[in-house]
């Protein structure tokens, strides 16, 4: 697979894994060596790049992530990310965003993870009192001792990303970005490419929704995001039919799926933006990963920025929402 440049230092595939469903956030799970047989499928396909974090399971996908990947682990690009806040089981004196919070969160990542570095690590999310300074020296400090070689941030503002990158050069942002959330087009995507920061968008797939393998009657069971998120009421799952209808128009002429078709147009707007969808079965992750192959012509790009430019979008997905799913499960 084509490779891509993070920052000015980590070369990583067009296309990465997210591996949070492997433990977390989309229902029922496969088992661990499925979940380890399909991590090394997507590296047999050209993956170098896999995704997970601390809050994942909580804690137990960084296990699974370190242990699939230790065979190539040297190969490969390994991004984690801490949690702003203490999380359960986190009982620890120190505050999350404390010099001592971020090295204890990193070293137990480590630990779990089985490696002696993380090639990226993010914070996960950026509170709006966060002194990104104090955080940016701190990240600084973890690349100049060798613990990490690149640092991020997830859904940051852009005063952020500019107040941060200005202490420790970002390597890349990771926010959500699919043809149904564009809102970093206006301001965080022109930072990162004015700033040379890489840009890799989560849920590119809209949890699946662009795939166009769901429907308003599927059901969600557990901890899924979807059961939530109000991109998957039914009323919106409806309303939102005209764009699976244009993806599916495209995907025809293109011998490929509504999937690739999402991937293929964001891949094409620059080339700092690596997404990372998750999948958990084979055929899949060789679906999307196959998406790096598939060329828009700039007329082509230009003709489907023009007809999506005319869709409205009905719902989105929120953390306020997605928190919403924990007092729905503790009355199950
Ligand atoms: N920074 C953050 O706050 C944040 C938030 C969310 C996610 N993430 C990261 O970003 C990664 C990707 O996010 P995401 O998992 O929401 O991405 P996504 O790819 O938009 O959605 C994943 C969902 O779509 C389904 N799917 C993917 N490709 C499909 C295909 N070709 N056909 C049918 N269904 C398909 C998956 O199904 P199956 O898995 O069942 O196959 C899964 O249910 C995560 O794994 C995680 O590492 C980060």
């Amino acid at each position: 697979m084509k490779k891509r440049l993070l920052g000015n230092n980590l070369e990583v595939s067009a296309i990465g894994m997210g591996c949070m469903g492997f433990s977390h956030g989309y229902g029922a799970i496969p088992p661990e060596e499925e979940s380890i047989r399909l991590i090394h499928r997507a590296f047999e396909l050209g993956c170098t790049f896999f995704d997970t974090a601390e809050v994942y399971g909580p804690y137990v996908n960084e296990e699974l992530t370190g242990k699939a990947v230790a065979p190539f682990r040297k190969e490969i690009v390994l991004a984690t990310k801490f949690s702003p806040f203490l999380i359960a089981g986190q009982n620890w004196p120190e505050s999350k965003l404390s010099r001592a919070g971020i090295r204890r969160a990193l070293e137990e990542s480590l630990r779990r993870l089985g490696t002696d570095y993380v090639d990226l690590y993010y914070q996960h999310r950026v509170p709006a009192d966060c002194a990104v300074e104090d955080v940016a020296g701190w990240m600084g400090e973890l690349i100049d001792e060798g613990l990490i070689r690149g640092w991020g941030m997830s859904q940051p503002t852009e005063s952020a990303v500019r107040r941060a990158h200005a202490v420790t050069p970002l390597t890349a942002i990771q926010s959500e970005y699919s043809m149904m959330e564009r809102m970093f087009e206006k301001d965080v995507i022109p930072a990162c490419e004015e700033l040379g920061i890489g840009f890799v968008p989560f849920s590119p797939l809209a949890s699946g929704f662009l795939s166009g393998k769901y429907n308003k009657n599927t059901h969600y069971e557990g901890d899924d995001v979807r059961r939530v998120i109000t991109r998957f009421n039914k009323e919106n799952v409806e309303a939102n039919q005209p764009l699976l209808d244009l993806l599916h128009t495209y995907a025809a002429a293109k011998n490929a799926t509504p999937a690739q078709i999402s991937l293929a147009w964001m891949l094409h707007k620059k080339d700092f933006i690596v997404p990372i969808p998750g999948m958990r079965k084979e055929e899949r992750i060789v679906e999307n990963l196959g998406a790096a192959k598939v060329r828009l012509t700039e007329e082509e790009f230009s003709s489907l920025e023009r007809a999506l430019a005319a869709i409205p979008i009905h719902g989105n997905r929120t953390d306020e929402d997605i928190a919403r799913l924990g007092s729905i499960r503790k009355n199950e």
